[in-house]
Formats: structure tokens, C-alpha cells, sequence
């Protein structure tokens, strides 16, 4: 396995591998990879002659008061679940080598400012003024403007995100269409910790006593599923009923159900929707959903 951390590099290696033949899988993360990361970079294994995962905390997706400084960075352990997985290259750049304007030697949170001076993807409103949108404005410019880069510099032929973020993978998936890119978008399964609790890297901000408060999240939702294939679609009704199962110290950010292509919200739980939730335990906040198929 090699560790790239240069664009160009990069995109010779690629070229090289694309004159033989071979087929090109990319997993886009941010490091701090979990059972969830390896499941991606599993199917892109299956899938693909090459297998590129990146590792990269992207500073246009943060907030100001977001925890860009905080974000976990342990690539030594990154590295070892990437081997374990068969990973071929990582690609892991310098904040300035995906962003001329970063100044690597300053501290990290004095460069949140790269956003206003690097060229970035616009994701129409309709897409980002609902879930987690509303609440971190610019946050998905950021991801489609990292996501581009990425994809301009490996050039695959399919990229594998969690369905965990739905409404990234739904953007993503239609700013591929939108802008002409020609990559096959795979969503996978959301992976899950025993207590039905969503993986995520963000998970270790939580005690033990937290996590098994969060873990209500996915009785929820999973009621909410249960209903939905009794045949129940009224979403004031499986909502309430529902949100009886959610424990004490979670505060709830959002709960909707959208169209599964489109992101438009559902007047009713109907097929080929999601319902998604975000919600804060202590200072975390957490995000799951199920998509509804019936
Ligand atoms: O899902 C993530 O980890 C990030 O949003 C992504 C897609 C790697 C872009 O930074």
C-alpha cells in the first residue's frame, strides 16, 4: 500500500494504471475511519481494480464554530484499517496541497478563511436550506467543492460514501449528473455498533453512558420503520409514537421525511422516502435516518 500525499503524484500513478485497463474505485473520507470506513473501502475492493481512499479533513465543510481543530486525526490507525482492508493507495495531502491558499504552519481554526478565497462548488438551495443544511450553512459547497477536487485527481470510476449521510450522498449524486462527471456514486449500508448506534467518527466525543443514550436514536427510527410496513403513513402519528422510545438528554435538531432522489419533503411516509434525524447528546450532535421501501 502507498501513501500519496501530492496530487500529482498522484494523477500520474492513475494515469498509468487507466493505460493498462484498470478500473479505479475511490472511498473520500476524513480519517478517524471505523468498521463504517472499512465497509466502503470492502465494496470498493470487490468492485474495483484499484482502490484509493483519501484522508483529508476538509476545512471548507466546518463551520466557525464547528470542530475543525478538534476533528480526530489519527492517521497511524487510518493507515492500518486501510491495509487491513486491501487499500492500495491512501491519498493523504497537506491542508495546502488541496488549498493553495492554506497556510499550514498557522493554527488550524485561523485558516477557516481558505473558504472565501478557493473557487467552490454551489449547491443549489434547494438541496442545502432543509436537514442538516439549515444548521451548518455552506457545509455541503464545502464537501461538493472537496469531492470535485478528489475526483478530478483520481478520476474514478466509482466513489463509495456512507448512507449514514444521506443527503451528502443525495447531493453528491446529483451534482455528478448536474455537472457531466461520469462516476458511478455507490451508497452503502449504514453500519452500526450492537446497540443499533450509527458508527461515526464524531462517536468518540461520547462517554460510555452517552453512547447508550444515543443508541435510543435507532429505536426510533427503527419504529418508525416498523409502522411504515404495517402500513401506517401518517408521520404526525408514527412520529409521536415513535419518539416515546427516544431517551432522556437527547435534544432533537430535526425529524423529516424527504424524497430519496430529490431531497423534497414527504407529506406522508411513503415509499422511497427517508426519514432522517439529527439530534444532540450533551454537546455531539449525531445524525442517522432510514430509507423507506415497501
Ligand atoms: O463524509 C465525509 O467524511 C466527508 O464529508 C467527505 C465526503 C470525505 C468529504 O470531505
Amino acid at each position: 500500500m502507498q501513501v500519496i500525499t501530492k496530487a500529482k503524484e498522484l494523477n500520474q500513478i492513475i494515469k498509468k494504471y487507466k493505460q493498462e485497463g484498470k478500473t479505479i474505485g475511490l472511498v473520500p473520507t476524513m480519517g478517524a475511519l471505523h468498521k463504517g470506513h472499512k465497509s466502503l473501502i470492502d465494496a470498493a475492493r470487490r468492485d474495483c481494480d484499484i482502490v484509493v481512499t483519501s484522508v483529508f479533513v476538509n476545512p471548507t465543510q466546518f463551520g466557525e464554530k464547528e470542530d475543525f481543530d478538534k476533528y480526530p486525526r489519527v492517521f497511524d490507525n487510518d493507515k492500518e484499517v486501510c491495509k487491513s482492508a486491501g487499500c492500495d493507495i491512501i491519498f493523504h495531502p497537506a491542508p495546502s496541497e488541496m488549498y493553495p491558499e492554506y497556510d499550514d504552519n498557522r493554527p488550524l481554526k485561523d485558516n477557516l478563511h481558505v473558504k472565501s478565497l478557493s473557487y467552490i462548488v454551489k449547491v443549489p438551495e434547494k438541496y442545502t436550506n432543509r436537514l442538516c443544511g439549515k444548521s451548518r450553512p455552506g457545509h455541503f459547497d464545502g464537501v461538493c467543492t472537496i469531492v470535485s477536487k478528489l475526483f478530478h485527481i483520481v478520476k474514478p470510476d466509482k466513489a463509495y460514501f456512507g448512507q449514514k449521510d444521506i443527503q451528502q450522498l443525495i447531493i453528491i449524486k446529483n451534482m455528478c449528473k448536474n455537472l457531466n462527471m461520469d462516476i458511478d456514486i455507490q451508497g452503502c449500508p449504514i453500519v452500526r455498533e450492537d446497540s443499533g448506534l450509527a458508527l461515526s467518527s464524531r462517536n468518540s466525543y461520547l462517554s460510555e453512558a452517552q453512547k447508550q443514550v444515543a443508541s435510543s436514536i435507532f429505536k426510533v427510527l427503527s419504529n418508525i420503520e416498523l409502522m411504515f410496513n404495517e402500513g401506517k403513513t401518517d408521520k404526525e402519528e408514527v412520529f409521536s409514537e415513535s419518539l416515546k422510545l427516544l431517551a432522556d438528554g437527547i435534544e432533537i435538531e430535526y425529524l423529516e421525511v424527504c424524497d430519496v432522489n430529490t431531497l423534497d419533503y414527504c407529506e406522508k411516509i411513503i415509499h422511497n422516502s427517508f426519514v432522517a434525524i439529527a439530534a444532540k447528546v450533551g454537546n455531539v450532535r449525531l445524525i442517522d435516518n432510514v430509507v423507506l421501501n415497501r
